[in-house]
Order: C-alpha cells, then structure tokens, then sequence
C-alpha cells in the first residue's frame, strides 16, 4: 500500500514540537487579546490544520472566519498573483482581525491581504503564522506571532501542500528529491 511517508526525505519538525509551539502561542494570544474583540481569519486551505489545534489553545472567546485566495498553483514557486477566491462572511468592524497562516513566504499574499481587511473598519489587525521563511520575503512584512522560522526549502505537512498533496502529514517535513518530478 502506498504512505507519503515514503515520499518524506526528512522530518524537518515533529508532531511533539508542533503541539507544543501551537500551545504556546495560543496561550501568549489569549493573554495580549483578553480585552479585545478577537476573530481568527484563517486563510484555505494551508492554514486549517493550524487554525484547528491554534483556537484549541485559546481559552478566550474568539469568532473564526475563512478566506480563499490564489497563492501557488502546482509548483514550487509564488506567482505573485493574489485573487480573492471566498470573501470573509462576516463583518470585521470593530474587530481585532488575527489573520491565520501556514507560512508566511515571500509576503505577498498576506501584504495584500492586511491591506484590504484594513479598509474594513477594523480595530486592529495582526498576524499569526505557523511557519516564517524570511529569507524569501519580497514583500515589507513581519509575522506577530510565529510558531517556527525555516530555511529557504520547501515543506509540507501540517496543512502545507506540494500540489495539494501531503496537507494531512501530522509533521513538517522535506520531500524526496525525485517526488517534483513525477
Ligand atoms: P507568499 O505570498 O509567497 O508569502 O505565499 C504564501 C503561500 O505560499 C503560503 O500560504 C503557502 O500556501 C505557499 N507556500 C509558501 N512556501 C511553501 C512551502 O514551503 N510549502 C508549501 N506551501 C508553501
Ligand atoms: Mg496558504
């Protein structure tokens, strides 16, 4: 029977590690947001793994909501292109606007994003990502909350994907060479 595990050349991070850096990072937003109006806005569907364990580790109340937008298409690399798929549902005034992501590469995606959920009447927006890979950034954005910063490579699991496979791995890790070429 077939296991992407196979496909896996390396663990880059673990189920153990994951869990405990979602968790701590749930407990810092719970604190900075125990006064606000906060709503988690993940965007699909690399960041649904995280936003499932990430509102899990938050023990105030929270509204979610979920966006669609074009990142990558079956490659490795950012078009560049962003293109709102599914609009937000609900309205974002006088919201504190936590925008969930998986990672957070060259910046394009969520510069553009931030930019257009401030025009919402929001009272304040900041980011939450899983994964920072700063040495791709093109874009003039930094993560406020970050669970874990990567080399420039390319991963998935956790809800990351390599042409919308492996988004169920339970860790992040690094494909095998010869799985781009098939
Ligand atoms: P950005 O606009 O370049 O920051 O693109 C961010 C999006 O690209 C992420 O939300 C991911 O969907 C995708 N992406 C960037 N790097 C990786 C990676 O290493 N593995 C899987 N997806 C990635
Ligand atoms: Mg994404």
């Amino acid at each position: 029977m077939y296991n992407m595990e196979d496909d896996i050349e390396r663990i880059l991070l673990s189920e153990k590690d994951i869990k405990k850096a979602v968790k701590k990072m749930g407990k810092a937003i719970s604190k900075d947001y125990a006064d606000k109006n906060l709503m988690l806005v993940a965007v699909l569907k690399g960041s649904v793994v995280f936003m499932g364990d990430l509102m899990r580790a938050i023990t105030i109340p929270v509204n979610i909501d979920f966006m669609a937008v074009s990142s990558y298409g079956s490659g490795t690399k950012s078009s560049g292109v962003v293109k709102i798929i599914k609009d937000l549902d609900h309205d974002l005034s006088g919201k504190d606007i936590l925008i969930v992501e998986d990672i957070l590469d060259s910046g394009m995606t969520l510069s553009y994003l931030t930019n257009l959920l401030k025009q919402r009447n929001v009272a304040s927006i900041k980011i939450a990502t899983f994964l920072d890979k700063p040495e791709r950034r093109v874009a003039e954005i930094t993560p406020d909350y970050c669970c874990f910063t990567v080399p420039d490579e390319f991963v998935v699991g956790y809800g990351l994907d390599f042409d919308q496979q492996y988004r169920n791995l339970p860790y992040v890790g690094i494909l095998k060479p010869g799985v781009y070429e098939k």
